[in-house]
């Protein structure tokens, strides 16, 4: 090719290069196909030039594809950098293997001021994860924590042993229960195909940040804790003796997490036993149910960029114990929640599903200078704290929903003061404290703070969405 026909092509090809620049993250490139396409219809090249051309559009598609992938890396570096000295989030990494078998899995997560005391007003909580597999069967246990669970999938079934009755309950996504410490319970997933997810929120009763869970009757590993009684009391106890004890034992399931049958879930959740409130509810006693979020109410704040789900004790009064809030954020994709901050809450989260990040304005470590920003990216089971009178945002991708289920502690008389959008703290200052603190005219200040007119849900300018850990 003559160095003459050479100039037209290169021209042609950049310009239809910057055309489409603009598409360079949708699906299936369409860029590349216009630029061949572009090639194919040139009139004036003959086929060899043709495939020039073409190769011309590959090569230019390669190299943008490389450019692009080197300054994700880059990204993605920063954004580890980042996370590595962030005592706000934790990842797959901080939490550990508590029970793993076969048919399910509690992982617990690092205590909050494993990295650092700047948590240290939660450090008697801790948060668990729990996975059942279909028909899981989870053996009699107890733990020394109270406890609020959470079904964020799934459909289970949960039976407490009280004092003198027992209680079950079947259980689905958005299900809340409490349980206090030392409850003994027994759990099923009583789905044939779905697995079970449950969060739990605990507070240790005997130390502050630490607790364990005591299996007993049936299956476990190594072995119950009637089997570490020593023989001649179990003899005496259970009025039995040594060698029948040995052998019911040693059939016993050695997992906590069992496989039941079809017919065993099937009759167990039939059972309706326990259930309903006490007498008057909700005018007296506690309802002894479980909350759900999603079923019981509408959201408390929706519009087409999300939906906030909350509950706390005035509406469900087990959450009373913990002084909490549970809610649930679902930030429609390429939308983001309004900045805000909780004024004594203290927020525990914890992604469900779908991808994002969170940018919160923290003081500096060394507390002399100003603020830094905290930005992390969030993906399911990534958990975060937002520390009281710390303004932050949560930010959805471009592709998928972020829901994320959050406990928020310390609730009593907390205020969220929202930062923008409707409602937002400054549309309440005098004119005078608007234009001193600003310096700038009422009206002036009243448009920036009046512009944004969604409330508490938003979407994302779309110059904004690049770096949002796509
Ligand atoms: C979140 O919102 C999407 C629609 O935007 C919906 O399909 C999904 O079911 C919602 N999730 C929950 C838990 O409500």
């Amino acid at each position: 090719m003559s160095a003459k026909s050479k100039l037209p092509l290169l021209i042609l090809i950049l310009s239809v290069a910057a055309l489409f620049a603009g598409l360079a993250f949708a699906k299936q490139d369409p860029e590349l196909k216009q630029c061949s396409h572009q090639c194919r219809v040139q009139q004036q090249f003959d086929e060899k030039q043709k495939q020039e051309c073409a190769r011309k559009c590959e090569e230019y598609h390669q190299d943008k594809k490389s450019r692009e992938w080197e300054e994700d890396k880059k990204q993605t570096k920063e954004y580890e950098e980042e996370e590595k000295h962030n005592p706000y989030v934790f990842e797959d990494r901080h939490f550990s293997t508590a029970i793993k078998t076969g048919k399910g899995r509690v992982d617990i997560l690092t205590k909050f001021t494993e990295n650092s005391d700047l948590l240290r007003a939660i450090e008697n909580y801790r948060l668990a994860l729990l996975v059942a597999d279909p028909r899981a069967f989870i053996v009699p246990n107890h733990f020394d924590a109270n406890a609020v669970f959470v079904v964020t999938q799934g459909r289970g079934r949960i039976t407490l042993i009280h004092e003198d009755k027992r209680q079950s309950f079947n259980i689905e996504t958005g299900d809340i229960i409490r349980i206090r410490a030392g409850t003994p319970l027994y759990l099923i997933n009583r789905d044939d195909n779905e697995k079970l997810f449950i969060v739990k929120l605990l507070q240790p009763v005997n130390r502050p940040d630490y607790y364990d869970v005591f299996y007993g009757a049936g299956g476990a590993k190594p072995k119950s804790f009637f089997e570490t009684f020593s023989t001649e009391i179990l003899e005496a106890v259970l009025k039995t003796s040594r060698d029948k004890l040995e052998s019911f034992f040693e059939k016993q399931g050695k997992d906590a997490f069992l496989e039941a049958s079809k017919e065993q879930i099937e009759a167990m959740s039939r059972r309706e036993e326990g259930t309903g409130g006490g007498g008057m509810w909700p005018f007296g006693a506690e309802s002894k149910n479980p909350f759900n979020l999603f079923r019981k109410r509408r959201p408390s704040k929706f519009n087409k960029y999300g939906q906030l789900f909350e509950v706390d004790a005035d509406e469900f009064k087990q959450l009373k114990d913990f002084d909490l809030r549970v809610s649930y954020a679902n930030i429609s994709r390429g939308s983001m929640t309004a900045p805000f901050y909780n004024s004594r809450a203290i927020k525990i989260s914890i992604v469900v599903q779908g991808q994002g990040y969170i940018e919160m304005v923290a003081p500096q470590a060394s507390r002399k200078s100003g603020y830094e920003k905290i930005r992390s990216r969030l993906r399911p089971d990534t958990v975060f704290v937002v520390p009281a009178g710390h303004p932050f945002v949560t930010v959805a991708s471009r592709r998928t929903n972020l829901e994320i289920l959050c406990f928020e502690v310390n609730i009593a008389n907390n205020v969220r003061y929202l930062l923008a959008g409707e409602g937002n703290f400054v549309q309440q200052f005098e004119k005078e404290a608007k234009e001193l603190a600003f310096k700038s005219r009422e009206e002036v200040v009243n448009r920036i703070f009046g512009n944004q007119d969604e409330e508490f849900f938003f979407p994302v300018p779309r110059q904004q969405r690049s770096r949002d850990y796509e």
